[in-house]
């Protein structure tokens, strides 16, 4: 039989390694489960890859960026990668409508940065006003746009235009490319790119409030 001798550093960074691995397959785990319970809130029926968050935050200036607002942070997939490379001083306000992942996030996430709103992102305005922050430099959403009717689609884009600085980004992530056509009609120019390794492979737009 072979024996292995840790350290005590050896021994406590293995430990680490692996509460990180269980809690992100606990996650995993909450997130499929609401995706059973109801699939049409959620759009997926896992959190985003690596690679898909990657692409999507890969442009974000994070020196700029101090107020940042997501739509559908889930059970915080991206919101821990933006917290990992957001300012000391950038603050990141959620908004979710699901009850699970809304209690996920203040279980899991004890970062004082982050505000968890337990409300739809159609209340961004609202929502940043009343925490007295201003407006956002960057929008980033992945709620399930193609699925809403045309009216509420239109209606939470228009108020994350309306949330952004000038000069903001708006960045959306989709499995379809129906909201780019509103996209366009808010923000003339949209910049498209593609990541085929997500599970659904994902569209990323770019928008910029000029
Ligand atoms: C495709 S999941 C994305 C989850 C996570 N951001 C990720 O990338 O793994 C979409 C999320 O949007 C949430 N959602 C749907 N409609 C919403 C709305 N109007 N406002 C805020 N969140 C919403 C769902 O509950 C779900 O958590």
């Amino acid at each position: 039989m072979k024996f292995t001798l840790h350290t005590a550093e050896q021994a406590r960074k293995l430990k680490k390694s692996h509460d990180v691995e269980t809690r992100a397959e606990e996650s995993t785990f909450v997130f499929a489960r609401n995706f059973f319970k109801n699939p049409r809130m959620l759009g997926s029926v896992i959190p985003s890859s690596r690679y898909l968050v990657t692409q999507l935050l890969r442009d974000v200036d994070w020196q700029r960026a101090r107020v940042i607002v997501e739509l559908g942070p889930g059970v915080g997939t991206i919101s821990r990668e933006i917290l990992k490379r957001m300012r000391p001083d950038a603050v990141l306000v959620v908004f979710e409508i699901n009850d699970e992942f809304v209690k996920h996030l203040r279980q899991n996430f004890h970062d004082p940065r982050l505000r968890v709103q337990h409300r739809s992102g159609a209340e961004v305005v609202e929502a940043l006003r009343e925490l007295g922050l201003g407006k956002a430099d960057y929008a980033i959403a992945g709620i399930p746009f193609s699925i809403m009717t045309d009216e509420d689609r239109m209606s939470v884009l228009r108020n994350c235009r309306e949330a952004l600085v000038q000069g903001g980004s708006m960045l959306v992530y989709q499995f379809s490319s129906k909201v780019r056509a509103d996209l366009e009609k808010l923000y003339g120019r949209v910049h498209r790119q593609f990541e085929p390794r997500n599970i659904l492979p994902a569209h990323v737009f770019h928008c910029v409030k000029e």
